[in-house]
């Protein structure tokens, strides 16, 4: 197993947190699955666990500092983030996840994250009011906003003898997660994928629309997960204020549901699969008023709409056999039922709900639970997880589906 991490350069950095002794099976084990290790400890993680101990497991001399004091040698920051192909911090403290969310690079080890452009896993451990701290959730958002994955603590009996979340993941899990990243890279290579995301704006007159609240954030972490295993992805974006970063991405920004519409049609003969994830306005204004519309005195304007045409469905009706199509439903009662009647209308290999129920789930949030139910009548019910994880989830049946066409 492992096959990997077999030659993967991985900087673990690990922080001032009891948890700091778990390091020694973690570097054991990334060691023993074939990656070379370099080690960098917060100055305050020396207080938890001898460097010795980890420099004899990596097989490497410990970096802690700019300097090594000794020879006064400089330790790069740069290159080290140039050799990493990931980057684990384990156990992250509230203290350093705060210094990487805003920049505080007054240590090797957060001067050497924000010069690394390798992905970068984040395995916090804390106590669980820390841990629920308003400062800690908000700076765990923003790590994952810039695309760091957060591998989430357990709960369990933390060191302070409370219970609650907290606990690091285990070394065996924290190694699993790398190895599961690295095993999907390139698993989509040369699959072409037409995704929709974010809302549709429908012009009322010149000033004013009808739209709704989708952010685009699923739809865009969908394509840069397919992007980041191979596939050439088409991203046919309603108006967001969001930025693709992955060159694998060829972005096509509309604004009507005619005009996504028009684009997804095109796209579609030469897509292998179709992720349809937009908020697409279901009616536009049937005549869109020229000039402003004006206050009236004594009668409120009356507008008629007309059906804008549904995507996923001509999708459904159009595509072959060896193309697949996936749905979204977001909901807010009757989940179920109103999921699989929509898989089976827009003729979808797979519907993936959300329910406007859930807590941190649906518009705006970088969080998101989903239920995946699949034509072949499976129900998967996922975790509150991030848009990034979520994705990842979500594309690991896709990629089944294409794979089985
Ligand atoms: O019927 P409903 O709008 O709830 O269905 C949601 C699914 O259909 C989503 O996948 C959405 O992107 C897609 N859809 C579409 N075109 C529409 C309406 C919805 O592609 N006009």
């Amino acid at each position: 197993m492992r096959i990997m991490l077999k030659g993967k350069h991985i900087i673990l950095g690990i922080t001032g947190g009891i948890a700091a002794y778990k390091c020694a099976t973690l570097t054991r084990l990334l060691v023993k699955a074939g990656a070379e290790v370099q080690v960098i400890m917060t100055p305050n993680a020396k207080q938890f666990i001898q460097p010795l101990t980890l420099s004899t497991l990596s097989g490497k001399p410990v970096i802690s500092e700019f300097f090594t004091a000794n020879t006064g040698q400089w330790n790069s920051h740069v290159d080290l983030g140039l050799w990493a192909d990931a980057l684990i911090i384990a156990p992250a403290t509230a203290s350093t996840i705060g210094k990487m969310a805003n920049g505080v690079a007054d240590n090797m080890l957060v001067t050497t994250y924000l010069s690394a452009k390798a992905p970068v896993f984040v395995a916090p451990a804390m106590d669980l009011d820390m841990m629920k701290h308003p400062s800690t959730v908000r700076n765990l958002d923003l790590l994952r906003s810039y695309g760091n994955h957060i591998i989430e603590p357990t709960a369990g009996e933390l060191a302070s003898h409370l219970i609650g979340k907290g606990r690091m993941e285990e070394p065996e899990n924290i190694v699993k997660a790398l190895d599961d990243f690295f095993s999907s890279s390139g698993d989509l290579q040369g699959k072409r994928v037409l995704i929709t995301a974010g809302p549709t704006v429908e012009k009322i007159d010149p000033v004013r629309f009808i739209s709704n609240f989708s952010s685009g954030k699923m739809g865009f972490a969908l394509a840069e997960e397919c992007a980041r295993r191979g596939a050439l992805v088409t991203l046919v974006a309603g108006p967001v204020s969001l930025k693709t970063e992955n060159a694998n991405i060829t972005r096509i920004d509309v604004t009507t549901a005619m005009e996504m519409y028009d684009a997804v049609m095109h796209s579609l003969p030469q897509s292998d699969a179709i992720i349809l994830c937009a908020a697409v306005a279901d009616y536009r204004v049937a005549d869109v008023a020229e000039k402003k519309i004006k206050r009236e005195k004594d009668a409120a304007p009356v507008l008629h709409l007309t059906p804008n045409p549904d995507i996923a469905k001509a999708v459904g009706q159009n595509k072959r056999a060896d193309q697949v199509s996936v749905g979204f439903a977001l909901e807010t009662d009757n989940e179920q039922v109103n999921a699989q009647g929509k898989l089976e209308r827009k003729k979808l290999n797979f519907i993936v709900m959300n329910s406007l129920r859930d807590k941190n789930s649906g518009f705006q949030v970088d969080t998101n639970k989903v239920t995946i139910f699949t034509d072949k009548g499976e129900i998967i019910e996922g975790e509150c997880k991030s848009k990034r994880d979520v994705a990842r989830d979500i594309v690991d049946v896709l990629h089944k589906y294409i794979t089985i066409q």
